[in-house]
């Protein structure tokens, strides 16, 4: 059952909340984060798109991560029978023999998804951005690590720009997946959610029109206009609107939000201007710079430097205070 909270009657701005960047390798960074420190963990992973990414230490790191992972013994029967199950197991292996290079993608995301799992609040809520080529293996194995309960939603962002083929549909949207660490706790306030205009107003009384219908789970959505306030110019970039209906609808002010590959930082940016605090994660040089540029109120750890690998690979050292 969903919780649902009141309405804000307040109409001043929400106090900022605080960002915290870290410069450096994700799985070294956020296996240092404590348990369960987050209402809502988004994701926005680089597509697998065939080029070649350092997978040899990531793989190895995997099977580590893998193995260091031991449920509690009070999560439900399913957790126990999600992660890495025979069932699990067996899918991980037929998808090898299917296709060997989303399984290499799969060796990169799965160790920090399972952080991610361990990350998350008992009434948290966990968002995976994937393009079209990866989001059907991607559920299933999602489906099979966490239990297929916990998926919650399929957000399609649909969006029309650029370039359209004549050779088959333009492909023009993203997909997004939505999966709750507890169905019976997890946090979604729809009333807090922006609302959009009725595709058929005349249909709807005047007093509904004016007041807009809730998103469904199409979102349509336009890129990050090439000019304007919120462009950073980072590639990448995802636009603020997609950003704040998910932080609205997952978080209360004052919660803690995650972005381990924050890019440009839009997911903190959003929060932050909601009243959320955010933790960050980059080890791209260019991305640190712009989220200093988009956030400077944020405070930034450079956990780039050569040790960090080292530390990697060692026993888990204890929390960060204050993540
Ligand atoms: C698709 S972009 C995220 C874009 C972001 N959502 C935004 O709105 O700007 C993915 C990001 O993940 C970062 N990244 C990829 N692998 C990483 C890793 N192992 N550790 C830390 N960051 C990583 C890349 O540098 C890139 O900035």
């Amino acid at each position: 059952m969903a919780a649902t909270g009141a309405v804000s009657e307040s109409t001043s701005p929400p106090e900022r909340g605080a960002v915290k960047i870290y410069h450096g390798e994700n799985l070294a960074v956020i296996r240092e984060l404590p348990d369960a420190a987050f209402t809502l963990i988004y994701l926005d992973p680089p597509f697998n798109t065939g080029r070649q990414q350092s997978r040899a230490v990531e793989t190895a790191r995997s099977a580590h991560a893998a193995a260091e992972h031991t449920p509690p013994r009070d999560e439900p029967a399913i957790v126990r029978r999600g992660f890495h199950g025979r069932e699990y197991e067996r899918l991980r292996g037929d998808l090898r023999t299917y296709d060997d290079t989303f399984d290499d993608y799969w060796s990169f995301l799965e160790p920090r998804l399972i952080e991610a799992w361990r990350l998350l609040a008992d009434d948290g809520t966990l968002y995976v951005h994937l393009d079209y080529r990866e989001v059907h293996y991607a559920k299933v194995m999602l489906d099979a690590l966490f239990g297929r309960e916990r998926f919650l939603n399929e957000l399609i962002w649909a969006y029309d720009y650029g370039a359209k083929t004549r050779k088959r549909w333009p492909t023009k949207h993203d997909t997004i997946l939505v999966y709750v660490k507890d169905r019976s706790r997890y946090w979604f306030n729809s009333d807090e959610v922006d609302r959009e205009p009725y595709m058929a107003p005349g249909l709807v009384t005047a007093e509904k029109a004016a007041r807009g219908k809730l998103p469904t789970d199409v979102w349509w959505h336009t890129i990050v206009p090439t000019t304007g306030r919120e462009k950073t110019g980072y590639p990448t970039q995802k636009p603020e609107g997609i950003l704040r209906r998910i932080v609205q609808a997952s978080t209360r002010p004052g919660d803690s939000v995650l972005d381990f590959f924050a890019g440009s930082g839009t997911t903190g940016a959003v929060a932050s201007a909601l009243g959320r605090d955010a933790v960050l994660v980059d080890e791209n040089p260019d991305a640190v710079e712009v989220m200093r540029r988009r956030m400077p109120h944020a405070v930034v750890t450079d956990e780039s430097a050569p040790d960090m690998l080292a530390r990697c690979d060692s026993e888990p050292s204890s929390p960060r205070a204050g993540a």
